[in-house]
């Protein structure tokens, strides 16, 4: 069996609008629903919300624009951390074999933005029955010092090198919705819902839904974006919510 890829958007597990807030009620919904799906060959991914937004815009850093300032990429690695921290102990609660992964160790953008992210420890992890957690971070980028890498990103990269047969997304809405607020089933191409993607209204240094969508359409796999009630019903194979299938 392939393994599945479930990303958790940062405003679905913190306070997007207070900065380095945990969302804990719904951390804990979805960490139940965790425990209680398949967690076997499951690799999750968290984006940074409150956490990491917060501080990439503080020191003015987003997947283009990079720092060289030492201090704001261990600033910005450092709330990521603490965010992952506090993932991996509400699974940790539920039993759930969780290891972090954290990008910035392993992971670097060549001169032309493409991300490399070695995935040989991931793949190890799986092995032995663990959840390898990674998340939305910092990267040193060639000829941009540090940019951000977002949990799209790493998600599209993941999908790619594990040959995932499943990607789950975990936004705060049930799908992309359309302009009368009912979930679009399925978008095969970008172009189908432009209209309707608006940006997002929190501080997001990475593009919002849009971003999510076209993240998706570039994946090999077809990719589900629902909300944190349908967690359950993705990781018991069910496709809830909005399919993306480039
Ligand atoms: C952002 O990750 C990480 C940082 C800003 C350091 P994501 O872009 O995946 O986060 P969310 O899911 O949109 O919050």
């Amino acid at each position: 069996m392939n393994p599945t890829v479930l990303k958790l958007g940062g405003s679905v597990i913190t306070d997007k609008d207070r900065a380095d807030t945990l969302d804990g009620a719904t951390l804990n919904r979805v960490a139940d629903a965790v425990s209680e799906g398949d967690a076997e060959n499951l690799v999750l991914v968290h984006g940074g919300g409150s956490f990491g937004h917060h501080h990439a815009s503080r020191h003015g850093v987003s997947t283009t624009a990079g720092t060289r300032d030492a201090g704001a990429a261990v600033d910005i690695h450092g709330a990521m951390k603490t965010l992952n921290e506090f993932v991996l102990a509400r699974l940790h609660e539920r039993d759930v074999p969780a290891l972090p992964v954290h990008p910035f160790s392993a992971a670097s953008r060549d001169s032309d933005a493409t991300l490399v992210l070695p995935t040989r420890q991931v793949e190890t992890m799986l092995g032995e029955g663990f959840v390898p957690v990674l998340h939305g971070d910092v990267v040193a980028h060639a000829g941009a010092g540090v940019t951000v890498v977002s949990g799209d990103e790493l998600v599209v990269s993941l999908a790619d090198q594990l040959d995932a047969d499943r990607v789950g997304f975990c936004s705060t809405v049930p799908g992309v919705l359309d302009e009368d607020g009912s979930v679009i089933p399925e978008i095969t191409a970008y172009e189908q819902a432009a209209d309707v993607l608006g940006e997002s209204e929190s501080t997001d240094v990475t593009g919002g839904m849009a971003g999510k969508v076209r993240a998706l359409l570039e994946l090999g796999a077809p990719a589900s974006i629902f909300g944190p009630d349908d967690v359950a019903a993705f990781l018991a194979d069910e496709t809830p919510g909005t399919r993306i299938d480039g």
